[in-house]
């Protein structure tokens, strides 16, 4: 067919983004006025003073050329202190990649331990964005349920979902979407299958500064033989309210870190120049990491409090992150139905049956602010009391 002068003639889309997951895109676009926001995973407090006034100035001082693709020394020597200093992981300066958020940072490790067909257990549910980056880049992603009544690990499940196909283990604690926070045995564990197995650990650690339950974090790259076979991920989203300013970084075996950067060099180049010494400085500002932490402690008890006697509802404490993982099967609804008619209440939420694993479940955020927590609860409670 001649399809020269055929002017709706459009090429084809590569095949892999067929049936490809969107995780809980349509249920964080914002709602109509007046409704409760209790989606977004986004700190609602204003990023640190001292990081503006150094992202301003560095762009006042020229900075806004390319610049050192891995990231400025500075900054990777100030993130190999900062890894030391807050969860006890030794890596050089030189094996730190520093990227525009740890989404980047997740899709360059993929691209270093995964070849197209390699299997990937994910613990299941896990964060929405996983499983289709995994699977752009042509790895198989293996769902591994974790234990149904605390969220936590089933070892025996991932030793049973090993083939010669597997390369990685994903881990992320504090977990988005559960609020699990793994414990050291359960870490030691997985750290010996992949040992036993010969695979990669991928270690999403974006929360380690939000564990509520006086558990410690505890970093597989920190146990004996995971340091070889670990590549931690992390950035500044989170910790330091910095979503808009996508900063990110990932620190690993030297091999694997070399990769990556290829993968920037190739890609991105770098985060942007005037966000190297920004970053560095957000790391030094404990005081607002502290502060965001008791504001966070204080909302999640608000959360618990005001949802745990709503009949139907089963919460498990959430010992990190900033998630409720709330079971609503014993409402009825199914937890479409329920995120749809607490939609009609004012309040959103995701219904987890959107990400594998999730099904029967809704996530909320008490990232929200605490005025929004106290009117989402009380019109939760008209609607379902
Ligand atoms: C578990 C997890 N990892 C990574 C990210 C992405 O972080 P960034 O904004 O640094 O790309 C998020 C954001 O929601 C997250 O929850």
């Amino acid at each position: 067919m001649d399809t020269r002068l055929n002017l709706s003639y459009m090429p084809a889309v590569a095949t892999r983004f067929d049936n490809l997951g969107v995780g809980f895109a349509p249920y964080l676009q914002p709602p109509p006025d007046g409704v409760i926001r209790w989606t977004v995973g986004e700190p609602g407090f204003q990023t640190p003073e001292p990081v503006i006034s150094t992202a301003v100035s560095e762009l006042l001082d020229g900075k806004t050329k390319y610049t050192r693709g891995q990231g400025s020394p500075a900054l990777c020597e100030a993130v190999a202190h900062h890894l030391m200093k807050t969860s006890n992981i030794s890596v050089s300066p030189e094996n730190v990649l520093i990227t525009p958020g740890a989404k980047q940072a997740l899709l360059y490790s993929y691209m270093t331990v995964l070849n197209p067909g390699d299997e990937a257990i994910l613990l299941s549910p896990s964060w929405a964005s996983y499983e289709p980056m995994i699977s752009i880049i042509g790895g198989v992603p293996v769902n591994v349920p974790v234990n149904r009544k605390n969220f936590h690990p089933d070892i025996d499940a991932i030793r049973s979902s090993i083939t010669d196909r597997t390369r990685m283990i994903m881990v992320n604690s504090p977990c988005n979407p559960t609020g699990a926070v793994y414990t050291r045995e359960e870490i030691e564990e997985i750290v010996s299958i992949a040992i036993e197995n010969d695979l990669w650990i991928i270690s999403d650690e974006i929360y380690s500064r939000l564990i509520w339950n006086g558990g410690e974090h505890v970093s597989p790259a920190t146990v004996e033989g995971g340091k070889e076979r670990t590549i931690v991920i992390s950035g500044w989203s989170k910790t330091w309210a910095m979503t808009g300013m996508r900063v990110g970084f990932l620190a690993g075996p030297q091999q694997a870190v070399r990769a990556a950067v290829k993968c920037q060099a190739n890609s991105a180049s770098h985060i942007p120049t005037f966000m190297m010494e920004a970053a560095r400085v957000a790391l030094d500002c404990d005081d607002h990491v502290e502060q965001f932490s008791d504001a966070y402690r204080h909302r999640r008890n608000l959360m618990v409090q005001g949802l745990e006697d709503i009949p139907g509802l089963r919460i498990v404490n959430p010992e990190g992150a900033f998630y409720l993982f709330i079971d609503v099967t014993g409402t009825g609804m199914s937890d479409v139905q329920f995120a749809d008619g607490a939609l009609k209440a004012g309040v959103q939420l995701i219904p987890a049956s959107l990400i594998t694993g999730g099904e029967g479940f809704i996530r909320v955020s008490y990232a929200a602010s605490e005025e929004d927590i106290k009117e989402g609860i009380s019109r939760l409670r008209s609607w379902l009391l």
